[in-house]
């Protein structure tokens, strides 16, 4: 098994589903890792939980000064910033027709802009480290449209266009830049959907089932090892099939 002793990660939404079992699992083995989210009460427990390679940060992705506050975080704490994993996000079902621009933007900030600040923030501390791995979460939504997730997926399109942009340009620091395409996941994220909806997007995945966290956060343990050393705008989708 890969190990990020002497390393450390920050992790957005650590304390939602997925964000949480990478969280953890980054610091089985061996990292330090920055856990941050606006759910201050379930990210510092879990933190907390992790011991004392973890610590929790409250943060909105899409606040600027809040990113320099988690990079402050991560060098005073732990001296380096290693592994970037852009992960917080929103979800809601709304068609376009019943989007209204306030909407609009809210997807934008959080999902969009939010992956932006992230990717901008950590480089000058992964170039004082030598390089480093950001993995950006966009979903089976930024691969294909997506009826009833109108401006989640014009967020989600836009982190798979940021990806491969921030790919080229930062690829002669060492830094590498990689998306994960998770399909239809069970976790919190899907509960609210109408009803029916989950059972129908099941029927559209080939392998007939939702994904867990674990098989996400495996594939973004992955990126962010050694083993992916010469992967670099790579698109991993996660979904069952389901974008095939
Ligand atoms: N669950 C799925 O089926 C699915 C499918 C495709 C992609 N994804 C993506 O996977 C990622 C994780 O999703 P999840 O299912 O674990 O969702 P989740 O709702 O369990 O976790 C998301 C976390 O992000 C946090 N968050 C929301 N707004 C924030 C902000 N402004 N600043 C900081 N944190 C904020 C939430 O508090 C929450 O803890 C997301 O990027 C999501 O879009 C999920």
């Amino acid at each position: 098994m890969t190990s990020f002793s002497g390393l450390t990660a920050i992790v957005t939404g650590a304390a939602g589903a997925m964000g949480e079992q990478e969280a953890r699992m980054f610091a089985e083995r061996g990292a330090n890792v920055v856990l941050t989210d606006v759910r201050s009460d379930e990210g510092t427990a879990i933190a907390d939980d992790i011991g004392k390679s973890a610590v929790f940060v409250p943060h909105d992705v899409s606040s600027e000064s809040g990113w320099n506050t988690v990079i402050e975080t991560a060098l005073s704490t732990f001296g380096s910033v290693n592994v970037l994993v852009n992960n917080a996000a929103i979800s809601k079902a709304i068609k376009l027709i019943d989007t209204d621009v306030d909407t609009f933007d809210l997807f934008y900030r959080i999902n969009q802009l939010g992956v932006y600040l992230g990717m901008k923030s950590v480089v000058e501390p992964m170039k004082a480290a030598g390089g480093g791995s950001i993995i950006n979460i966009s979903s089976v939504a930024g691969l294909r449209g997506a009826s009833t997730l109108f401006a989640y997926s014009a967020s989600k399109w836009a982190v798979r266009g940021m990806t491969q942009s921030a790919a080229l340009e930062l690829a002669r620091f060492k830094i590498r830049v990689n998306a994960v395409f998770p399909g239809v996941i069970d976790t919190p994220m899907n509960a609210p959907n109408p009803p029916g909806m989950n059972d129908v997007l099941v029927k559209t995945t080939p392998l007939r089932r939702m994904g867990e966290s674990h098989e996400v956060a495996e594939a973004v343990l992955f990126l962010a090892s050694p083993e992916a050393s010469f992967a670099t705008g790579a698109e991993l989708a996660i979904d069952g099939g389901m974008s095939i």
